[in-house]
């Protein structure tokens, strides 16, 4: 775009003063939507011109549309680059009428990229569902409208597509139209427009085409300049999370962050949302100079009366109207990993600029998404919906997702590989452990020790089934016993004859089989005693959860390492000749995995040696740690 010869600042005031609609455009590959976007861009004169030059030419070259310019080939160019390794893959583009200001999300469109979608989703007002007019209302279109209802979108354009390629025919329009009514109805949307369009040339895209004079709407372009998205934060209760603590200098200290919802001034009454502190407002400071009043959108760092304790991820709010404080809540959870979600299972969670472990405790349903049924499930796979509780491991401020995006929507993070693996929406706050406290108890765990002249601990075995875990965690046992010390043995089967008799050997029932044990373990090591925990516990996620929740300096992990063959060979209950037999599902080493420790205290080689031998290795480590005299 040439600078224009206008007066710069006037112009941009002129910019700053016009509304902001945040959209996303979804559908499957091939619909469309690139071509759309490009189309809007170039209509509408944003682009700059020497890209502009550059994409005539290489329509001539490239381009799939004759003579015409390409309009794919402008954001499908940028794609190809973006796709090497960035897992969330969303473009954000500009552009501007004299009306509006635009800002759209463009995703890609495969199946696999539901994430983005749902990401694209999060940040928009109003999504364009794209049609192919030749293919109807697919399975994807409807899922990308009910993500895009469950993410907070209530406004929507049907865009059926391609309407050049089915002679501009009303009738086919009407029948999409009422296919995808039909289903969208439940969607709870504010305003839902359909639009014949063909975004390759253009018709009803920037102004009416005379080639559907059947259709009597506006076009699409005058829909969005015009529609009332109304999202209203402003006039919500004040919301900040806080990005990170400013002190430049020790005269100075201060909060940033970006207000998420409503306003606030110098002088106004806020609290710290989990604390519950209250304080005073005293200064807002920005780069352009301090304000009298800051509402949504702004980035700005406050300045408050008193020297509350504040840090990064901590929620600013008014006392009057303070978000929910709670450690458990329901939600909405998308799931966006290959790996199932598996109840119990210790993920991170980030909301606003707060990150704390967290689990999903209990699936109660999944969602069917061209139904809308609720479906039985304990577990979740790629791109499926579910909705939970999910337990954190301390209490956070949030808003449920309706009243608030920023505050009440959150992410799921895999402990391990730190990538995406959910996008969730809080639903309510759960308060059942609210009133139940943690009793100080006068005899405590060094007590109880020290009276048995012992250091508490676990021992915690694993391995594949017929390892030799069990024959030497008890030879390990008598020898402790031997010399006076006080201890408990948990074993895999042996439990799973009480507590644990519910459970089967799926994933989502190995991770809560040793989510129980890990439980059970910290109450023995309180009790102080000496716990040998004999559990294959095949994933390292739980060996780890085990190993925080009891604490490091107690926790030593054993790795009974001998290989498969040899395990099969030993064949000790008989159960490698079923599993092979496909008698036993699931089974460890054949059909379930094992993830072999990477940082075990110990890790002990049985093949070619005695139990004995593997048993004085152990004592003779607890002995030289000092764990035993
Ligand atoms: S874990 O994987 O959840 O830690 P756990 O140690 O409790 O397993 O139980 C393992 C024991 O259950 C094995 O030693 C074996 O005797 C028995 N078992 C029965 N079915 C299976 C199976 N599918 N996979 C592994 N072990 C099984």
């Amino acid at each position: 775009m040439t600078a224009p010869q206008i007066d710069l600042k006037a112009y941009l005031a002129e910019q700053e003063n016009k509304s902001f609609l945040r959209f996303l455009t979804c559908g499957s590959v091939d619909d469309g939507k690139s071509t759309l976007i490009g189309r809007l861009l170039y209509d509408s004169k944003m682009l700059f011109e020497d890209h502009l030059s550059a994409l005539e030419k290489d329509s001539k070259k490239f381009g799939t549309d004759g003579d015409n310019i390409d309009f794919a080939l402008l954001v499908d160019g940028l794609e190809a680059e973006r796709e090497q390794g960035i897992t969330i893959d969303v473009a954000y583009r500009f552009f501007a009428t004299d009306k509006r200001k635009f800002i759209v999300a463009d995703t890609p469109g495969h199946e696999q990229y539901t994430r983005n979608m749902a990401t694209g989703a999060s940040n928009s007002d109003l999504a364009v569902v794209l049609i192919d007019a030749r293919k109807g209302v697919l399975t994807q279109s409807k899922r990308h409208s009910y993500i895009a209802s469950l993410l907070g979108i209530r406004h929507v354009v049907l865009a059926v597509n391609k309407i050049d390629l089915v002679g501009f025919s009303e009738e086919i329009f009407d029948d999409i139209v009422k296919d995808y009514l039909s289903f969208a109805q439940q969607l709870g949307f504010k305003t839902l427009l359909s639009i014949p369009i063909s975004a390759r040339y253009g018709d009803n895209v920037i102004a009416r085409s005379p080639r559907m004079p059947w259709y009597d709407g506006p076009a699409l372009l005058d829909h969005l300049n015009t529609v009332d998205v109304d999202t209203a934060v402003a006039g919500k209760p004040f919301r900040m999370p806080v990005q990170w603590v400013n002190r430049p200098n020790l005269d100075f200290r201060g909060f940033s962050g970006t207000i998420s919802a409503g306003h606030v001034k110098p002088g106004d009454a806020v609290v710290v949302a989990a604390s519950g502190r209250t304080t005073k407002v005293t200064r807002i400071v920005t780069m352009d100079g301090e304000l009298d009043d800051a509402v949504a959108g702004e980035a700005v760092t406050i300045c408050l009366a008193d020297e509350v304790d504040i840090s990064r991820g901590d929620v600013l709010a008014p006392a009057s109207a303070r978000p929910e404080v709670s450690d458990q809540f329901s939600a909405h959870i998308l799931w966006m990993a290959e790996e199932e979600m598996l109840p119990g299972r210790q993920y991170l969670l980030k909301v606003g600029a707060k990150t704390v472990p967290a689990t999903v405790t209990e699936l109660k349903h999944k969602d069917d998404v061209n139904t809308f049924e609720h479906l039985a499930g304990k577990t979740l796979a790629l791109n499926e919906v579910g909705y939970g509780n999910v337990s954190l491991s301390m209490p956070i401020a949030f808003d449920p997702y309706a009243e608030n995006r920023d505050t009440g929507g959150f992410i799921l993070i895999d402990r391990f590989t730190n990538g995406t693996v959910a996008a969730g929406m809080i639903d309510f706050g759960l308060r059942r452990a609210t009133n139940v406290h943690w009793q100080a108890l006068d005899v405590n765990k060094n007590a109880r020790a020290g009276l048995k002249t012992q250091k508490p601990a676990v021992l915690w075995f694993t391995g594949l089934s017929g390892s030799g875990k069990s024959t030497i965690a008890n030879l390990v046992e008598k020898a402790l016993f031997a010399d006076g010390r006080h201890t408990y043995i948990l074993d895999g089967d042996n439990v799973r004859h009480g507590l644990n008799r519910d459970l089967g050997f799926t994933d989502a029932d190995r991770v809560e089989n040793i989510r129980r044990v890990g439980e059970t373990s910290k109450l023995f090591v309180d009790a102080g005693l000496i716990v040998l925990v004999s559990f294959i516990s095949p994933f390292r996620s739980e060996r780890r959860m085990a190993r925080e929740l009891v604490g490091a300096a107690e926790f030593i992990e054993i790795f009974v390492d001998t290989p498969i063959e040899v395990c099969m060979q030993r064949d000790p209950k008989g159960l490698y000749e079923k599993a092979r037999a496909g008698e036993i599902k699931n089974f460890t080493g054949i059909s379930s995995p094992y993830e072999e420790p990477e940082h075990a205290e110990i890790t002990v080689k049985t093949q070619g040696r005695t139990a004995d031998a593997c048993a004085a290795e152990i004592v003779a480590y607890l002995r030289g740690q000092g764990f035993v005299p």
